[in-house]
C-alpha cells in the first residue's frame, strides 16, 4: 500500500500563516508565500503550467505559462491551461486580501493563438503581472485562505439527496460578473441530460487513440514519484487498477474492457448522482474570459471546501467539440460559450474524502528566481 508521503506530496505539509506571522516575513518571503498559495491551485491533468518570477523591488509577481504543459489532445486551444492560470491568480488575490494588499493585474499576452499547443515547445510565455500595494487586512478572507491548503478534487460519488444549502448556492451565483455567467443545475432531468453528454465525451476520449494515450501519460500508478499528473487514487483506483489503467491507456498493454467501461461511465454516473452541477459561460471565448472563469471556479471550489462539500471538474463537455455544440444547443439556446463544468455534493463514502492530495513540484521548480 502506498503512503503518499514522498517528496512529491511534501508541499501539502506547509501550514497556513496567521496575519501577524505573514507581517514578520521579508518581502521576498511574502512574495514566495503568494506563489506557494497559487501553486496549490487546481490545474488540468495536474500539469501545474505556471512559472512565477518575483520582483521584490516593485512587490510584483509575474506568472508565465510553460508551453510544454499545454496538452495537445485534450487542450487544443490552451483554454484549460489558461483557466488553470486563473485559478492560481484567484489564490494570490485571496491571500493578498487577507494579509492586507490590493492587487493590480495586467494581462501581458492577450493573443490566445500563442497558447495553442505545439510539439516540443519549451517556451515560457508571460501571461500575468500582479502588483501588490498595502491596504487593510480583511480577516473575512481567512476561511477561503485556509481552504487553499485543504482543497482537492474528489472524483467520487456524492449523496444525491443531500442538497447544497440554498444560501450557499445563492452566494455562488452572486460571483457572476459582466464577463462570466454562473449556471446552477439541481433538477434531476437536466442533471441526467448533462450526465449523458459527459458519458458521450468520456466515451470519445477513451476511444480516441490521441486522447487516451495522452490521458494515460498523466493518469499515473499510485506509487509514482512524479511531481505532476494524477495518481489513480484520485479517481478512486486501487494500486493494481491504477497501474493497469495507466498502461492500458498508454497502449503498453491492451486496455481491460471493464476498466475502460468503468472510466467512461464514472463521469456520467457521478454527474447524475450529484445534487448540483455548475457550469460557467461567457459571451466571448477570449483569453481574458478564460482567466476570469478560472478565478471564479477557484473561488467556488474554496467556498465549497470551506463547507466540506466535494467537487469534481469535467472538462470533456467543454473541450470535445461536437459534444460542446450539442450541449450549447440543449442548454444555452444562445451563442454563449461554456468554459467550465463541475459537480458538487456531500461525500457518500467517508474513505473517499480521505484520499491524498495530488502531487506538486517543489517551489524551486515553479519559481524561476527562487
Ligand atoms: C481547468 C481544469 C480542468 C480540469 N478538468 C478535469 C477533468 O476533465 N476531469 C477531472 O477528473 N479533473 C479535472 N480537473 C481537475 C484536475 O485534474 C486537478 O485539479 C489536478 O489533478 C490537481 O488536483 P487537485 O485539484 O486535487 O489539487 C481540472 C482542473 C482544472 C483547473
Amino acid at each position: 500500500m502506498n503512503d503518499y508521503s514522498g517528496e512529491n506530496y511534501s508541499i501539502w505539509q506547509t501550514a497556513p500563516l496567521k496575519i501577524d506571522e505573514f507581517k514578520n516575513l521579508t518581502t521576498k518571503e511574502k512574495l514566495t508565500h503568494f506563489c506557494l498559495v497559487a501553486h496549490l491551485a487546481p490545474s488540468s491533468h495536474n500539469t501545474q503550467p505556471w512559472r512565477f518570477n518575483i520582483n521584490s523591488e516593485n512587490f510584483e509577481i509575474s506568472i508565465s505559462v510553460a508551453k510544454e504543459y499545454i496538452l495537445p489532445a485534450s487542450d487544443v486551444n490552451g483554454r484549460q491551461t489558461i483557466i488553470s492560470m486563473g485559478c492560481a491568480l484567484a489564490n494570490i488575490k485571496i491571500a493578498a486580501s487577507l494579509f492586507g494588499y490590493k492587487t493590480e493585474t495586467i494581462i501581458l499576452n492577450e493573443d490566445k493563438q500563442i497558447f495553442k499547443p505545439t510539439e516540443h515547445n519549451t517556451e515560457i510565455i508571460p501571461l500575468l503581472k500582479i502588483t501588490l500595494s498595502s491596504d487593510t487586512p480583511i480577516e473575512s478572507f481567512d476561511d477561503l485562505y485556509q481552504a487553499i491548503f485543504k482543497r482537492k478534487v474528489t472524483r467520487a460519488e456524492y449523496l444525491e439527496s443531500s442538497e447544497i444549502p440554498t444560501n450557499l448556492l445563492n452566494e455562488i451565483e452572486s460571483l457572476n460578473n459582466d464577463k462570466i455567467k454562473i449556471h446552477l443545475v439541481s433538477d434531476r432531468l437536466r442533471r441526467l441530460t448533462i450526465g449523458e453528454f459527459q458519458g458521450q465525451a468520456d466515451n470519445f476520449v477513451i476511444n480516441s487513440k490521441k486522447f487516451s494515450r495522452e490521458l494515460g501519460e498523466w493518469l499515473l500508478p499510485n506509487n509514482s514519484a512524479s511531481f505532476v499528473g494524477m495518481p489513480g487514487i484520485g479517481f478512486g483506483l486501487g494500486d493494481d487498477e491504477a497501474q493497469r489503467l495507466h498502461l492500458g491507456l498508454t497502449g503498453a498493454i491492451p486496455l481491460n474492457p471493464a476498466d475502460g467501461l468503468k472510466f467512461s461511465t464514472g463521469g456520467k454516473i457521478g454527474i447524475e448522482k450529484s445534487p448540483t452541477i455548475c457550469f460557467l459561460t461567457a459571451s466571448d471565448d477570449t483569453l481574458e474570459n478564460w482567466i476570469a472563469a478560472g478565478e471564479i471556479v477557484e473561488n467556488i471550489f474554496l467556498k465549497l471546501a470551506a463547507h466540506n462539500i466535494m467537487f469534481t471538474m469535467h472538462a470533456g463537455i467543454t473541450e470535445v467539440s461536437l459534444i460542446n455544440k450539442l450541449f450549447s444547443m440543449s442548454f444555452l439556446g444562445t451563442n454563449r460559450r461554456i468554459l467550465s463544468l463541475f459537480r458538487m455534493g456531500y461525500i457518500k463514502r467517508k474513505e473517499d474524502a480521505e484520499r491524498p492530495h495530488s502531487p506538486r513540484w517543489p517551489l524551486n521548480k515553479v519559481i524561476t528566481n527562487y
